[in-house]
C-alpha cells in the first residue's frame, strides 16, 4: 500500500509540488522506497512538479525525467488554498530558466515590441461638454473613413437636407440617435451630425438592406444614400466604416509563435493551478511532446488580455469564491507565476473588469502599488485596455499590429444585435468581434460598456486596422478571420463560477491559441486535466438540457 502521507511530507520538505493525479495513477506495486532512493540520487533534484506523466517515466526507468527540471514557488498561498491543494508545498527560490537556454538560441530571439497605443490616464473632472466633444471626435474620425466610399463622397451635412427636393438622390453620414420599427415593420433610423438630425426609412421590401438595418445599434456611425421624401430619406444603401476587403495578410519572414491567454483569475478558488503550471512548464520547454516543445522554444510573445486576478468586491457574494481574499496577495501570486516564464518571451498585459484599476474604459495600466511585482518583471510590458501593440518588426518587415481589448462590451452586442443573438449571442465572440471591426469601434453604443469620455479623441475607436484582434472576458475560446484580421478570444483558467452561470457563460478553460506568425496558422493547445474535462462535459450537457 502506498503511504501518501510519507511521500507528501517528504516532498514538502524538499519544496516539490505534486499533482493530485499523481497518486491516482499509482498502482499497488509502486515502490515508495525505490522512488525516494532515485529522488535522493538526484534524478529529480531540481524537480518542482510531479504529475501522473511521471509514472510513464518511472516505467521507462526515468529516461525522461529531464522534463521535470526547474524550480518553484508556492509560499504565501492563502490558508484556504493550502487546504484545497494540500500537495502544493512550501516556497523555494524562484529561478528562471534563462541561464539554461543555450546562448545560440537566445541570440536568435530578436523579439521586438512597440506600444502603438496605450491610454495615458489623466484624472480630470468630466463635464457635459466632454461627452459632446468625445462623440464629435468619434464622428469626425469615422466620417473620414466613410467619406472614402464613392457613394458617400458627396454626402451632405444634415442641416442642408431640408433644402433638397423630393426625389433628389442624397447621402449623409451620421451617428445613430434612434432606431424604431414602424407599424408596417419598416425600420426608421434617426441620424445626427453636428448640424442637426434627420430620419431615414428602410423598407421591409429591400430584404438585404433590411437585414443590415436590423443590426444597426445606437450611437454607431453609419453612412446612407437614398432618395429624398417628405422630411425623410428612403434609404437605398447603408454603410459601416468597416475595413477594406483587400487588407493584407502579413506573414513574418521567420517561424515565430505568439500565445494568447486571458481571464486567469488568480486568487479564485477554482483557479486551475496544475493546468496553468503545465502551461508555464510548456513555455519553459519542460512539458509536452517533442513537437509541442519545439513550438514552445519559438514562442516570443505572450499576450494576456485582462482579468489577471479575480479581484475583490466585483459581484455580490464573491468572497465565497475567493481563495486569496487580499488584492495585493492576488497580484503577488500572479507575479510569482509570471516570473517563471522565460525572459526571452515578452509578456504584453492589460487589465480587465476584475483587475484593480478603474472599471471604466479605457482602463489604465496596472497600478504601481497594488501590482508592484509586475513592474519588477523585465520581460513584461504593461498597457491599457484597450491597446495596440506592434510585435516582431525588423528592417524588412513592418511587424504585426495587435489590438488588445478585454471585451466588457461583448455581452451587450451578443444580446442586442439580432443576427448575432440568433446564432448564439454571447457565445459567438467571433461574430461580435467582426461586428465591432465593421463599426471600427470597440463599444459603439453608449450603454455597452462603462467608459470615461476623453474630450480630445475617442480611445475606443479602432483607428488602426490590426493584424490580430484579441480579447477575453467571455471565457470561451474562438478563433476566426475577418478580411485577414485574425480574431481571437482567448479562454480562461477557472471553472464556471455561479456568477458565470448566471450570465450564461460556459467556460472553455485551459485552452490556448497559438499563432505561427510565419504562416498565420492558429493552433489550439489544451492543458485541461482529464478529470476537469469530464466535469465540463457534464456541465455543458446540463446547461443544454435546462
Ligand atoms: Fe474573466
Amino acid at each position: 500500500m502506498i503511504n501518501k502521507e510519507q511521500l507528501i511530507s517528504y516532498f514538502m520538505e524538499n519544496g516539490i509540488l505534486i499533482s493530485p493525479d499523481f497518486f491516482d495513477s499509482l498502482d499497488n506495486n509502486f515502490d515508495v522506497s525505490k522512488f525516494l532512493q532515485l529522488f535522493n540520487e538526484g534524478q529529480f533534484s531540481k524537480s518542482f512538479f510531479i504529475g501522473k506523466d511521471l509514472i510513464k517515466d518511472l516505467e521507462m526507468g526515468f529516461q525522461n525525467s529531464r522534463v521535470y527540471t526547474g524550480a518553484i514557488v508556492t509560499s504565501n498561498l492563502s490558508e484556504t488554498k493550502q487546504n484545497e491543494f494540500p500537495n502544493i508545498l512550501k516556497t523555494t527560490e524562484i529561478t528562471t530558466l534563462e541561464e539554461e537556454v543555450p546562448e545560440t538560441i537566445q541570440n536568435n530571439y530578436k523579439n521586438n515590441v512597440r506600444v502603438v497605443f496605450s491610454y495615458d490616464y489623466k484624472n480630470k473632472k468630466k463635464e457635459v461638454q466632454d461627452f459632446v466633444n468625445y462623440f464629435k471626435k468619434r464622428y469626425e474620425f469615422l466620417k473620414k473613413i466613410l467619406s472614402n466610399r464613392q457613394e458617400l463622397q458627396d454626402s451632405l451635412s444634415i442641416a442642408r437636407l431640408p433644402r433638397k427636393q423630393e426625389g433628389d438622390i442624397v447621402s449623409v453620414i451620421g451617428i445613430v440617435l434612434n432606431k424604431t420599427q414602424t407599424k408596417n415593420d419598416n425600420i426608421r433610423i434617426t441620424l445626427e451630425d453636428p448640424t442637426g438630425n434627420f430620419d431615414a426609412l428602410i423598407t421591409k421590401s429591400k430584404s438585404d438592406l433590411y437585414n443590415l438595418a436590423k443590426d444597426v445599434v445606437l450611437d454607431e456611425v453609419v453612412g446612407i444614400s437614398g432618395v429624398m421624401g417628405k422630411g425623410i430619406i428612403f434609404c437605398n444603401n447603408l454603410f459601416s466604416p468597416d475595413i477594406p476587403i483587400n487588407h493584407e495578410l502579413k506573414k513574418s519572414p521567420d517561424e515565430v509563435y505568439t500565445v494568447f491567454i486571458s481571464d486567469i483569475h488568480f486568487g479564485m478558488k477554482d483557479f486551475l493551478t496544475s493546468d496553468f503550471m503545465k502551461f508555464v512548464m510548456w513555455l519553459r520547454g519542460e512539458y509536452g511532446n517533442e513537437q509541442q516543445r519545439q513550438i514552445a522554444s519559438k514562442v516570443q510573445y505572450l499576450f494576456v488580455t485582462g482579468d489577471v486576478v479575480e479581484g475583490v468586491g466585483i459581484y455580490p457574494g464573491q468572497e465565497d469564491d475567493l481563495a486569496i481574499k487580499d488584492i495585493y496577495a492576488q497580484y503577488e501570486e500572479a507575479t510569482r507565476y509570471f516570473k517563471m516564464i522565460p525572459e526571452r518571451i515578452k509578456i504584453i498585459i492589460c487589465g480587465g473588469n476584475h483587475d484593480a484599476m478603474r472599471m471604466s474604459e479605457p482602463q489604465p495600466i496596472f497600478d504601481k502599488i497594488i501590482s508592484r511585482g509586475f513592474y519588477e518583471i523585465p520581460n513584461m510590458i504593461l498597457v491599457s485596455n484597450p491597446a495596440v501593440v506592434n510585435i516582431h518588426s525588423s528592417d524588412n518587415f513592418p511587424g504585426f499590429d495587435v489590438l488588445m481589448y478585454h471585451g466588457a462590451s461583448f455581452p451587450y452586442f451578443g444580446d442586442n444585435v439580432p443576427s448575432i443573438r440568433d446564432k448564439g449571442g454571447i457565445l459567438r465572440c467571433d461574430l461580435i468581434m467582426k461586428f465591432l471591426l465593421q463599426r471600427r469601434h470597440l463599444a459603439p453604443s453608449h450603454s455597452s460598456t462603462l467608459y470615461v469620455p476623453d474630450e480630445t479623441f475617442d480611445p475606443l475607436v479602432i483607428e488602426k486596422i490590426p493584424d490580430i484582434f484579441v480579447s477575453g472576458h467571455i471565457h470561451q475560446i474562438t478563433v476566426s478571420n475577418y478580411r485577414n484580421v485574425s480574431l481571437i478570444n482567448s479562454s480562461c483558467w477557472v471553472v464556471q463560477s455561479e456568477d458565470n452561470a448566471k450570465r450564461g457563460i460556459i467556460p472553455h478553460p485551459a485552452k490556448i491559441p497559438i499563432i505561427n506568425l510565419q504562416t498565420r496558422e492558429i493552433k489550439i493547445m489544451n492543458f485541461l486535466d482529464d478529470s476537469i474535462k469530464v466535469l465540463f462535459v457534464e456541465r455543458e450537457a446540463q446547461n443544454e438540457s435546462s
